[in-house]
């Protein structure tokens, strides 16, 4: 696999390394548009990545409504044009009016945010009137996670009749995010979410009755994308939100045979910084460059690198056992597929950007701070 991957003249790059494969991302960008059924049922999450030069990507494949779920990733959006961007996070305390700034510093851009509680709804409301603004906030659902949200019911029902009422606010729709639903075949999780659509399917009539719009229902992420996409073919009013697949990784590539033709966009280039014993390699890829998650031993795969087992992992050390350390001196380079590559983006200043094995740019995951200017 590293020889799909291998750079040219890896001596150019320090290591360790953030690698993005720009034509791979091209090419999940159009296979993201090819299973959702055309650019218009998507909102892509940009979590995955930060990364401004992405989100042009995938505004140039003409993907126009975007989601977040910091301020912070809200600014970037917005700050490279995205006309319509979801922040999918209940914003509570001194967030809200840094919503309403943003409302207010970029007026081409179209927000709306999410909101699970009374008193959420209470303080969005008391930070957007007195701005002198108006937000579409959809109501987030809780279906089986337990995370956030309201499951459907009378509850939810009043919720979005609250929301109706709030200067400041009008009712943007349904959230719903099943961030549990990671079952390996795809047959599950299809019965998985046919268990609870009817529901929201319900809710969405029952708030329809009232009088309420319900302009939109933002559904799942990467697992569920599929599923999703089949259900809804035929529906106008809902879009599909993966965020992962943008970049894809070890965890969701083993595990969901179903999304093999969304291929691994980002690597880590490491080097071999040690030889402490005759059976072990020590390379440059700590925690503080590849994310601790999910637990030790399981957070990345080394690529075209013989049987060994990772004994230690430390803030700038990755230590593994290997029959075979011998072949190895200081100074070698190898190619790391993260298991999670959303936290592990996000350890890194900046990634190089890879073209036909060379790196011909270098772009800014500049979302990973959480605070830009607002
Ligand atoms: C609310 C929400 N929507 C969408 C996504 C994207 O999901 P995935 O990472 O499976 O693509 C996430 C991921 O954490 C999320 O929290």
């Amino acid at each position: 696999m590293a020889s799909n991957y291998r750079l040219s003249d890896p001596e150019s790059v320090p290591s360790p390394a953030l690698l993005f494969f720009k034509d791979v991302i091209g090419r999940n960008i159009q296979r993201m548009i090819e299973r959702a059924g055309g650019p218009s049922r998507l909102r892509p999450h940009c979590k995955t990545h930060k990364t401004r030069e992405i989100v042009q990507l995938q505004l140039a494949a003409g993907v126009t409504k975007h989601k977040c779920a910091t301020i912070a990733e809200a600014e970037m959006l917005a700050g490279v044009g995205v006309p319509d961007v979801l922040l999918a996070y209940p914003l509570v305390g001194p967030n809200c009016a840094r919503l309403a700034k943003l409302v207010a510093q970029f007026p081409a851009t179209s927000f709306a945010t999410i909101a699970d509680h009374a008193r959420g709804v209470q303080q969005l409301s008391d930070a957007l009137s007195a701005a002198g603004r108006r937000v579409p906030v959809l109501l987030d659902i809780d279906v089986g996670q337990h995370r956030t949200g309201v499951p459907p019911g009378d509850a939810a029902v009043a919720l979005y009749e609250q929301i109706g009422r709030a200067n400041g606010l009008v009712p943007g729709g349904l959230h719903v995010y099943d961030g549990h639903n990671h079952q390996e075949s795809l047959v599950d999780r299809r019965v998985a979410v046919t268990g609870f659509f009817e529901q929201v399917l319900t809710l969405r009539d029952v708030l329809h009755k009232k009088g309420l719009p319900v302009p939109r229902l933002v559904l799942g992420g990467t697992p569920t994308f599929p599923v999703y996409a089949e259900l809804t073919a035929t529906f106008t009013d809902c879009e599909l939100s993966p965020g992962t697949c943008v970049l894809n990784d070890h965890g969701y590539g083993s595990k969901f045979r179903d999304l093999c033709d969304l291929e691994p966009a980002a690597l880590l280039l490491t080097r071999v910084v040690s030889r402490p014993t005759a059976t072990r390699v020590t390379f440059d890829l700590g925690y503080k460059a590849v994310a601790s998650d999910p637990p030790a031993g399981k957070r990345l795969v080394l690529l075209d690198f013989p049987p060994h087992e990772p004994v230690l992992h430390n803030e700038e050390h990755y230590v593994v056992e290997c029959a075979e350390a011998d072949r190895y001196v200081p100074g070698d380079v190898a190619y790391a597929l993260p298991t999670h590559i959303c936290p592990t983006s996000a350890l890194h200043r900046f990634a190089q950007v890879v073209v036909e094995g060379r790196v011909v740019d270098q772009w800014e995951i500049v979302a990973r701070d959480r605070m830009l200017t607002i």
